[in-house]
């Protein structure tokens, strides 16, 4: 099959072209590497068409799009905290941008599946939660991943549109991103002790990231008509947990150390999987613990 990947440069999207690739299907890369790197592509990158092109330049889009079978929309602009300071470019990537490939996606009449997230709901009173509970995400981020989602139902009247709501995905080449996993084993290999945000008892539902390809290729196979699904873990490690996997494992003697809460973190996080295991026929296979522990094993 034809497929494209907006934001094919970043963490995600590259796992996702190396594995499209790995089963024998074409791959168009579309990302204008404002977060992403070319060389998150390296060894692929002369089997793949790459794009620099930025979601917001629909000419463009249209003339990439245009003959695919199958679009991954992952292309986002994806800080917390950068989305307070930068609320226009957030919602001009996020919504405008997403918009531009629906409205490919409907010309065309091709399934598209994109990146959605957890945080469209907030702060929740059902933990672990399912796909049916009120969405009320509490950050500029959020907000954009949910008017995403109000145009995935519009335009899922002409076109299959899947959207998926990313956990906190980990994985090994994310050592360089945001996240709080980036930031605890960048702090430990500089011997340092993991800095925590609080008191440390907000619980995530970290995913690995072969898990979360598996699931968004099996989403773009599958017949599931438009929907919304989870992918999370199913399980919760609260940020303190977290912070004392990576001193064990790391062996170093050291304490975490707290700082002020920032804003727009949830609480807790936790995802019901079963519509992704029933839909998708998925189940992950990663658990964080041995992920961490790989880390330090020579
Ligand atoms: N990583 C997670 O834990 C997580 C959780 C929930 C949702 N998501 C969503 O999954 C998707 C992928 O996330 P990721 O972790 O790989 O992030 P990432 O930042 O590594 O990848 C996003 C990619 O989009 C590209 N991009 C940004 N603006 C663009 C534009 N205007 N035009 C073209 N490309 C552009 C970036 O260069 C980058 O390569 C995003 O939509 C994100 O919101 C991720």
């Amino acid at each position: 099959m034809n497929y494209v990947i907006t934001g094919g440069a970043g963490f995600i999207g590259s796992h996702l072209a190396k594995s499209l690739l790995e089963k024998g299907h074409s791959v168009k890369v579309i990302d204008n590497l404002s977060t992403g790197k070319k060389s998150n592509l390296d060894g692929i990158l002369e089997k793949i068409s790459f794009h620099d092109v930025d979601v917001l330049d629909y000419q463009s889009l249209e003339k990439i799009i245009q003959g695919s079978q199958g679009i991954f929309h992952l292309a986002a602009l994806t800080s917390v905290p950068e989305s307070y300071l930068k609320q226009k470019e957030y919602n001009d990537v996020n919504v405008k941008g997403t918009e531009n490939v629906f409205q490919i996606a409907k010309k065309f009449h091709i399934k598209t599946v994109f990146a959605s997230s957890s945080s469209v709901y907030g702060n929740t009173k059902n933990i672990p939660t399912t796909e049916s509970e009120k969405r009320d995400p509490i950050n500029p981020y959020g907000i954009t991943k949910l008017q995403a989602e109000d145009l995935a139902v519009r335009y899922s009247e002409h076109c299959d549109v899947v959207g998926l709501r990313y956990y906190n995905v980990y994985g090994q080449d994310m050592i360089t991103g945001t996240g709080v996993i980036t930031q605890f084993y960048q702090n430990i290999q500089r011997q340092k002790p993991p800095v925590i945000d609080g008191d440390g008892g907000q619980l995530r539902d970290f995913v690995h990231i072969q898990d979360v390809v598996r699931a968004t290729i099996s989403a773009m196979e599958k017949n599931t008509g438009s929907t919304f699904i989870n992918i999370g873990s199913g399980t919760v490690t609260s940020i303190l947990q977290l912070a004392n996997l990576f001193i064990k494992y790391s062996g170093l003697d050291i304490k975490p150390v707290f700082t002020n809460e920032k804003e727009g973190n949830v609480r807790a996080s936790q995802a019901n999987i079963s519509l992704a295991k029933r839909l998708l026929g998925w189940q992950p296979q990663t658990k964080l613990k041995d992920w961490v522990e790989s880390l330090y094993k020579s």
